[in-house]
């Protein structure tokens, strides 16, 4: 009997002895990594576009609405993140409802931002409201948000808040203005541009300042977001905490308008000889002027009619007199002298004749379709570009192809047509889902992300937190 209970004995510490030894070695090889120096682990063997998506396991507290911030996280959730989206009951997102196309059904302005969410509606100023976004704040890695300025504080959401819930989250925000005199101010898209810099520098010299068609305010200001979460999280892993992260309209946009800086300061050195106001002896102000169709690096270009302009006012090209190039662009419009005659041959001598010679230019693409001017142009690499339609765009069947135009089902607008992921990943292949409807997740995030108990999730519904108001309640 106690030859047994030692034998019991001996190999308990035996097992004790084999467990602290795999412990060991399992922390030695996290030291070592993978034998090559790095700390990753061994790469995977699974098929490319199998091993899960870039995101997985990132739980995303989705608090945005209209464009800027929504577009942040259409991206994140196709990089594989739950994105759930939370919306105040009844209403949603105010885009559900607007620029509506189909009755009854939400629009191509919601639907086309918000692919790969859930959605639950949460009315985040009722107590029990307040208690499942808490329990979202301790569940999600990020919350994203962008409503006006001080709004998540006034709904007791404040940063000591939530960094107090769950130190691990990593808070962002899309504002209008940074730090400064317009800080309160409400922000739209053509607001940014203005304060951003591109309408100054966008539009003919002759005419008004010009908004863009390209959502440089609100998606641009998306895609800054997304890339300082992805930041945070890669640091997260060090630091084991959350931190802000905000992005400014009026930033984002400067930071695409970095060119027109660039040449605000050269200015002091003279005249921006690739503008063509040089070239047209207009002299220069104290401030970078409005361009037209220049070319913004030191390539003179310009926009060009082509066959069927007359009626198609998409039948243009954009035409580049690259230097590298001029002998081709010679050749192609039938003026082969213009290569060696010294009024032509050298980008200097054609800077104050650009006008003349882009005329020249259009007098042969006028002969030819853009696509044809395409063709003859990229034989001999002319850099060129059709000017192409939404039209063109939707049905050119390799962006189809690509996933960049993609068509989706919808259950009550049917299908549309919107743009899938333009960042492509080969080991983590973005599938297009369409959006939510609203509230369509609820109970299912309630249940298993939050881990509420059927008894908890009847107290909250009937609480009223997560419906729209009864009439008679909205009215009084
Ligand atoms: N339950 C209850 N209330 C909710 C809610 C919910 N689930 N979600 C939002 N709200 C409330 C907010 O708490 C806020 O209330 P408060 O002002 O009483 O504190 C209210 O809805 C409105 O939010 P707000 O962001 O002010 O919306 P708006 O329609 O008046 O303004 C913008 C819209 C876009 C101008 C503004 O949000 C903004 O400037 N955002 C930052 C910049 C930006 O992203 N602009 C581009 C948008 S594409």
């Amino acid at each position: 009997m106690a030859k047994k209970k030692q034998n019991k004995a001996k190999s308990k510490v035996k097992a004790a002895a084999k467990k602290s030894a795999r412990k060991v070695t399992k922390l030695a090889s996290a030291k070592k990594g993978n034998g090559n120096g790095s700390h990753l682990p061994k790469a995977s063997n699974k098929p490319w576009g199998k091993a899960g998506k870039a995101l997985e396991g990132v739980k995303i507290l989705d608090f945005t609405h209209v464009q800027s911030g929504p577009t942040c996280t259409q991206l994140l959730a196709w990089f594989g993140a739950d994105v759930i989206k939370v919306e105040r009951p009844g209403v949603g997102d105010i885009t559900r409802g607007q620029l509506v196309d189909v009755k009854g059904a939400d629009s191509l302005y919601f639907t086309m931002l918000n692919h790969n969410k859930r959605s639950i509606t949460v009315d985040s100023k009722h107590p029990q409201g307040m208690r499942v976004l808490e329990a979202l704040v301790k569940t999600c890695d990020v919350l994203v948000e962008n409503f006006a300025p001080g709004a998540l504080d006034r709904m007791g959401l404040t940063w000591e808040r939530i960094n107090k819930l769950n130190p691990r989250m990593i808070v962002a925000s899309v504002k209008g203005f940074g730090p400064g005199p317009y800080e309160d101010c409400k922000v739209y898209e053509n607001v940014a541009q203005c304060a951003g810099g591109a309408a100054s520098t966008t539009g003919f010299r002759e005419g008004p300042p010009l908004v863009t068609g390209a959502q440089i305010g609100d998606s641009g200001t998306g895609l800054h977001l997304a890339l300082g979460i992805v930041s945070a999280l890669f640091q997260r892993n060090r630091t084991g905490r959350g931190q802000k992260v905000l992005c400014a309209m009026q930033d984002g946009v400067l930071n695409l308008c970095r060119v027109k800086l660039r040449d605000q300061q050269r200015l002091k050195a003279g005249p921006l000889t690739e503008y063509s106001q040089y070239g047209e002896n207009v002299p220069f102000g104290p401030t970078v002027p409005r361009a037209g169709n220049d070319s913004g690096g030191g390539q003179p270009g310009w926009i060009l009619k082509c066959k069927g302009w007359e009626t198609d006012p998409d039948a243009y090209i954009y035409f580049i007199t690259q230097a590298p190039v001029w002998g081709p662009i010679c050749d192609i419009i039938g003026e082969p002298t213009w290569k060696t005659d010294p009024e032509y041959a050298t980008p200097r001598a054609r800077l104050p004749k650009l006008k003349a010679i882009f005329r020249r230019i259009e007098d042969w693409t006028m002969t030819k379709t853009k696509f044809e001017v395409m063709e003859a142009c990229n034989a001999v690499d002319i850099p060129v570009g059709p000017i192409l339609s939404m039209k063109e765009i939707a049905e050119e069947p390799s962006l189809r192809k690509t996933g960049t135009v993609v068509e989706v089902d919808h259950p009550t607008r049917g299908k549309y047509l919107t743009v899938g992921n333009p960042i492509k990943l080969s080991d983590s292949i973005s599938d297009v889902r369409r959006s939510p409807l609203l509230g369509e997740h609820t109970d299912e995030i309630l249940k298993d992300v939050l881990k509420f108990s059927a008894k908890d999730i009847a107290e909250i519904k009937n609480s009223g937190a997560l419906s729209a108001p009864k009439k008679e309640e909205k009215a009084a």
